[in-house]
């Protein structure tokens, strides 16, 4: 595929995500029909459920990951394709049960499915999504592989307890906040780069490699997530802001505004996270501005993000590769 290689002669001050997409087009054409297939169920409800969070909503970026590691390690075989799908139905079993947790009611630019169905759908839904996950990962009859994953979908869940610990304690820490995304985000990718790995027979630290390009991948992208939180365009992002507020979700924008502005400031965001409330998002956003603490954090991400770049070189040199360190940099750099 030479002719993509002019696309990443230079890396471009922005980075076009929809072209690097156009490296995996013919794989994530068959994960998506992998996807539509497995959702297909005589529950009517989970099949209308199912279609309208999976539909065309969503980056794919997790199984983007995966196939392009895959391609950058020889090719994509057709456990590759279906380790692709069950991580896209584990993040999205994620999403609605996250969207019920945290009261969210947009969700890629639309109603989010707890807004249309209500709280007890969403839930079991999203078990529904879990228990095919695992369904289509016992056909690899891989035991690696559903290790791997039943470590991982473990892991999410106690960063989603943890973090719901968290919440209202406007004492947690900026380490606290990072054992909280390195498990309910960074994992998943971790696994979604490390089984591209495993799949294709590559060396112990290959594998090791690729696990940890999508560790520090995630925890920037998940920094970021919380970044935008504050100050996305809505529209581009097809979420409400304010959502991590109103839960008193103590993120790293808020944790470093405490740390950093004086002591009305620091009260204001203490406040805002005990009484979690998104009643005072412009006073909140005030003192995250003042403070830089976007800066700071996108600044975390950017070094976690170099980390990601840096665990590449266990990749031979390839157009797939130098995809994977532009995900990296798209990972701080979107808005979206
Ligand atoms: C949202 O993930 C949840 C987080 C881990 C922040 P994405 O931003 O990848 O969501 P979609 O799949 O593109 O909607
Ligand atoms: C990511 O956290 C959720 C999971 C990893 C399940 P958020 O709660 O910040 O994700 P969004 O912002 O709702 O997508
Ligand atoms: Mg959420
Ligand atoms: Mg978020």
């Amino acid at each position: 595929m030479a002719s993509h290689s002019h696309l990443f002669a230079n890396t471009p001050a922005t980075i076009d995500f929809n072209s690097i997409k156009t490296l995996t087009t013919a794989e994530a054409k068959a994960v998506d029909q992998l996807i539509i297939n497995e959702l297909s169920s005589d529950v009517i409800l989970i099949n209308q459920m199912g279609h309208y969070i999976v539909g065309n909503g969503g980056k794919r970026l997790r199984p983007m990951l995966l196939l392009l590691a895959a391609k950058a390690l020889g090719g994509v075989s057709d456990s590759h394709l279906l380790m692709a799908a069950v991580i896209e139905f584990i993040h999205t079993a994620t999403l609605l049960h996250d969207d019920v947790v945290d009261d969210s009611d947009l969700r890629r630019g639309k109603e989010s499915a707890n807004a249309v169905w209500g709280n007890a759908a969403s839930i079991l839904v999203g078990d529904y999504l879990y228990s095919s996950a695992f369904e289509m990962m016992v056909r690899t009859g891989n035991m690696r592989v559903m290790e791997i994953l039943s470590k991982t979908t473990t892991a999410i869940a106690e960063g989603e307890v943890l973090q719901l610990l968290n919440c209202n304690n406007p004492e947690t820490t900026e380490e606290k906040y990072l054992e909280v995304i390195a498990r309910k985000t960074a994992i998943l990718f971790s696994a979604a780069t490390r089984l591209a790995a495993v799949i294709a027979g590559a060396s112990t630290e290959t594998e090791e490699g690729l696990a940890q390009y999508g560790q520090h991948l995630g925890i920037a992208f998940q920094l970021i997530d919380d970044a935008l939180d504050y100050k996305a365009s809505k529209e581009e992002l097809g979420k409400n802001l304010g959502d991590d507020l109103a839960e008193g979700k103590p993120t790293l924008p808020l944790i470093y505004a405490i740390q950093n502005g004086n002591e009305s400031e620091a009260k204001i965001i203490i406040d805002a996270i005990k009484n979690g409330d998104r009643n005072v998002f412009n006073e909140v956003y005030a003192v995250v501005q003042n403070t830089k603490a976007i800066a700071y954090t996108e600044q975390r991400a950017n070094e976690e993000a170099q980390k990601a770049i840096d665990a590449l070189n266990v990749l031979p040199d390839s157009e797939y590769k130098e995809a994977l360190t532009l995900l990296a940099k798209f990972s701080v750099q979107r808005n979206y």
